[in-house]
């Protein structure tokens, strides 16, 4: 189903969902790969996504052209890489410890500095990789949703545009959260990729998918709502997670 601008693909279960967005990731880094040399992911923290880190782990050899994939971060908590919090350990034990990426093209946000710090270091890293362009010219994005609408780490209430020139911002998690102190990408810089995938499972989430899916261009109050990819926009959402008859319209 398509709406404003957003497919929304559901799974049966978070097991289909994993697989299915990992074939999906896998294709569209092989097809860039093929077209340009070299390809460039996006890996969205919290713990959604790991299913499909380990569900890439595990594809065979030469699935993904990992050796020419470069790999990037949509957020982080400011902890140490090694933290139980970093969105960077989690990809990394799920993921990256077990595929042939090459170090060098694994961009970490650097947690361990104080927030405004570890921005003002990732801008750079973006600004080197994709300074020519107007935006960083992602190939796969992948993010996930917390039940207020968050993505990444871009919350409800947060001045989303300040950050238009800014391509990194440092943001602040609500007092809830494990980690307050937080880096994030910018809608500008997330809206970069070529094809965005949101990922969404369990039945807490169907409330915000579903508001996301009924309120259409109207409802991009969102912050998960206004991350739309340059080429195509993907929801990819397990059954408990998606929303029920006419709610998606
Ligand atoms: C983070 C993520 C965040 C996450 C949502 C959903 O650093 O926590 O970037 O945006 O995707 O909070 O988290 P779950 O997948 O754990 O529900």
């Amino acid at each position: 189903m398509t709406r404003h601008g957003r497919n929304l693909e559901r799974l049966a279960d978070p097991d289909l969902l994993a697989r299915a967005a990992a074939s999906r990731v896998a294709t569209l880094l092989t097809e860039a790969a093929t077209l340009r040399g070299r390809c460039s992911i996006v890996l969205a923290g919290g713990s959604t996504p790991r299913a499909l880190y380990r569900a890439l782990a595990a594809a065979p050899r030469g699935t993904v052209p990992w050796t020419l994939t470069s790999v990037f971060f949509g957020d982080e908590r400011c902890v140490p890489p090694e933290h139980p919090e970093s969105n960077y350990r989690s990809a990394h034990d799920a993921l990256l410890a077990h595929v042939p990426v090459l170090s060098e093209r694994v961009h970490r946000i650097r947690g361990e500095l104080d927030a405004p710090a570890a921005a003002e270091d990732y801008e750079r890293v973006l600004r080197s990789e994709y300074g020519g362009l107007p935006v960083p010219a992602f190939d796969v994005v992948l993010l996930g949703i917390g039940t207020d609408g968050h993505t990444a780490s871009l919350f409800p209430g947060a001045r989303l545009d300040e950050g238009e020139a800014r391509w990194v911002v440092a943001a602040d998690a609500p007092p809830s959260s494990p980690v307050k102190a937080r880096v994030t990408l910018t809608p500008v810089a997330l809206c970069g990729g070529t094809t965005v995938i949101v990922l969404a499972a369990g039945r807490e989430k169907r409330g915000v998918v579903s508001a996301v899916f009924a309120r259409g261009v109207a409802g991009d109050t969102l912050p998960a709502a206004r991350i739309r990819g340059r080429g195509e926009t993907v929801w990819m959402v397990d059954a408990d997670a998606a929303p029920v008859g006419g709610a998606a319209g």
